[in-house]
């Protein structure tokens, strides 16, 4: 019995070494190197070439590297009557809360103009509005939604946020579905998009929203790029619809050297690492998840995939 390895990344030694410390008796084997593929029960994967799960017919269990698992719905070979989990980590969320609380700052505090300034020998001081007078609106209130719009509102911020269905996080204003959208955006000062990727929410960064937005309103998104319509992004930011975006995902990662997010100054750019798994504090719940699925016992953070997250 074997667990597999799917991804296009060669440096696995980590995920390898993580898996083995939590139970040395693991095969552990690595795609497209495996000695029978016919011995793979469960597979650990991340972006992997459409199609390939087909290749292995005695598989189980999808296992994501990450938190999402977007991915597999692109693939429209996935064998979508195995389970599939995905990954549920404290430090995930709380490596995701320190990226969104540094951008929040960042613009709360007037850095990206003062950066603009600076390249103008411009001394200019900016009153900045109190933390309670400033809205962060998190749109995704899942595992890290929750954890980032909670200590937000710790830190003094008004916090709103938002979801499919309704949620109660103290401190939090909580709107739900699509006909409560307008009424949540429209105080948001700084927009953060942590949904997950599905059907209704590709797109939903698009000029309609922006224009609900308050003028001057900055954008985070640290979900995934396809949430985004670029060009929209650009029309709002050339418009001063929106005052700066931040953006840690894109459509196509890497993001190509001649595409012009590179390249405008009103956007604050990252290479998909707010959030970073941590392998060996991922490795126990993959472990155990595997025994789970030998013993035929119900799996932990299973996801819906019909729901897509
Ligand atoms: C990263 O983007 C993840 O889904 O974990």
């Amino acid at each position: 019995m074997t667990l597999s390895i799917i991804c296009n990344d060669n440096k696995l030694d980590r995920w390898i070494d993580a898996l083995k410390a939590c139970d040395p008796s693991l095969d552990v084997q690595v795609w497209p190197n495996e000695s029978n593929r016919g011995d793979v029960e469960f597979a650990l994967c991340w972006k992997h070439p459409e199609g390939v799960l087909q290749e292995y017919p005695n598989l189980r269990c999808v296992c994501s590297m990450g938190a999402g698992i977007d991915f597999m719905l692109n693939d429209a070979r996935f064998p979508r009557h195995l389970p599939v989990i995905r990954l549920i980590d404290p430090s995930l969320a709380h490596a995701m809360y320190e990226y969104i609380l540094t951008v929040v700052m960042y613009y709360f505090r007037d850095l990206d103009i003062y950066r603009a300034q600076q390249a103008q020998s411009n001394w200019r001081v900016h009153i900045n509005r109190p933390m309670s007078k400033t809205t962060i609106a998190v749109m995704g209130l899942g595992k890290l939604g929750e954890y980032a719009a909670s200590r937000l509102a710790l830190m003094g911020f008004k916090v709103t946020g938002w979801s499919r269905s309704q949620k109660s996080i103290k401190g939090v204003k909580a709107f739900a579905g699509d006909e409560a959208l307008d009424e949540f955006v429209s105080t948001a000062d700084l927009l953060v998009c942590l949904l997950p990727l599905t059907g209704q929410t590709r797109g939903i960064l698009n000029s309609g929203l922006f224009n609900k937005m308050p003028k001057g309103a900055c954008l985070i998104n640290v979900a995934r790029g396809q949430h985004l319509v670029e060009k929209d992004l650009i029309d709002a930011l050339d418009k001063g619809q929106l005052r700066g975006a931040c953006l840690d995902v894109f459509s196509q990662e890497p993001l190509p050297a001649e595409h012009p997010f590179w390249k405008n100054d009103k956007i604050l750019l990252t290479p998909h690492c707010s959030s970073l798994t941590d392998p060996a504090s991922v490795a126990p719940q993959i472990v155990e998840n595997y025994h789970r699925m030998k013993k035929g016992e119900p799996l932990i953070n299973q996801v819906d995939i019909e729901r897509g997250y």
